[in-house]
């Protein structure tokens, strides 16, 4: 066969543990802990063509347009990571790529984006080989970690945890493992609502803010403190115990951005608008008894968590009273993704 055609869906997840810093090859410097979404997903198709060269090239294409930064992001990790695709040697790449998450709402999901690919690039590696057995999701972890650390995470549905932690004998630093075993139901029935309050793209990457870890005053509490929280979100995920739930996401949302409000340089992600829909969203959960609660990405976005059993009250909350401080009104309805999507 000279020509060779794969594909792949892949999501995006959201941190409730936050990994925050990093160091030596994209390992994190605490454990972190995420859901994983269904509807924000990257499809990606890869096409490839035996040349006579005994190289790889490869050509990238997003949504139809060329993408000259994507294209150097790949090459960048094809050409640092060669030791793990030898068996690219001698194929031209046709790579294509879509989010499912509209053009304009400022999220540029690069966990789902890059364990798309990597999970296409492992199918290709066993039709080039004729290897009919499934791909390994551990090793796809592990390469999607290599490309962007989040990614890591993407691999499994329900909830995943990505880093060494006790309690947990098979947990690592290198990939993630799947807690989908271990989470209460109720978990499973979780809503994101994804609130965009800024559809511009961040004035600071993630890959700089992890690197201004390095050196940050409170980078050594920091850590600690995931590193405990991983532990107690472990608990409540398997008792069920949605106000600890709560307590631990909030506070690991806004710990996560006082990082970047105390690095040097300092900086903020958060708009007024955020802060506006969190106290309104606090407000509604105190006076109702409505356990839904927020996280923060690296960004002015709002993720509203809730359980499905208060689907209905949330989504006529958001509708009433905090669509208006969002960009064109826009709210994502995510839902957690679970094992029989
Ligand atoms: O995967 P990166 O390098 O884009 O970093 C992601 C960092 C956060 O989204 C803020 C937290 C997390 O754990 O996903």
């Amino acid at each position: 066969m000279n020509e060779f055609s794969v594909s792949s869906v892949s999501p995006s997840n959201i941190a409730i543990v936050k990994y925050w810093g990093k160091h030596g090859n994209q390992l994190p410097n605490n454990p972190s802990i995420s859901f994983t979404l269904s509807r924000c997903h990257t499809e990606t198709s890869v096409k490839a063509t035996k040349n006579d060269t005994g190289k790889c090239s490869m050509h990238f294409m997003f949504e139809g347009k060329e993408s000259p930064k994507f294209q150097e992001k790949i090459e960048k990790y094809l050409t640092e990571n060669q030791q793990y695709y030898g068996f690219l040697q001698g194929l031209d790449l046709e790579i294509e790529s879509s989010n499912s998450f509209p053009h304009s709402s400022g999220i540029a999901s690069s966990a789902a984006s890059m364990s798309a690919l990597v999970i296409c690039l492992l199918k290709l590696e066993k039709l080039v080989n004729q290897d009919v057995t499934p791909v390994d999701m551990r090793k796809a972890s592990f390469l999607s970690r290599l490309a962007s650390g989040s990614a890591a995470r993407s691999v499994y549905p329900v909830m995943t945890l990505w880093g060494v932690t006790p309690s947990v004998s098979e947990s690592s630093d290198e990939y993630a493992v799947p807690l989908a075993d271990m989470v209460n139901p109720v978990f499973k029935t979780y809503h994101d609502s994804i609130l965009i309050v800024s559809n511009k793209e961040k004035s600071v990457s993630s890959r700089v803010g992890h690197s201004l870890m390095n050196g940050h005053p409170l980078a050594e509490q920091r850590y600690a403190t995931a590193r405990n929280n991983t532990e107690r979100l472990l608990k409540v995920l398997q008792s069920g115990d949605i106000q600890e739930f709560i307590a631990i996401a909030e506070a690991e949302a806004l710990q996560l951005h006082e990082m970047m409000a105390t690095s040097n340089p300092p900086y903020h992600l958060m708009e007024p608008n955020t802060m506006k829909i969190i106290d309104l969203l606090r407000e509604f959960r105190h006076d109702t008894g409505i356990l839904a609660c927020f996280t923060l990405d690296a960004g002015p976005n709002v993720h509203l968590l809730y359980p499905d059993s208060c689907n209905l009250q949330v989504k006529s909350f958001v509708k009433d009273n905090l669509l208006q401080y969002c960009h064109d009104n826009q709210c994502i309805d995510d839902v957690v993704q679970n094992m029989n999507l």
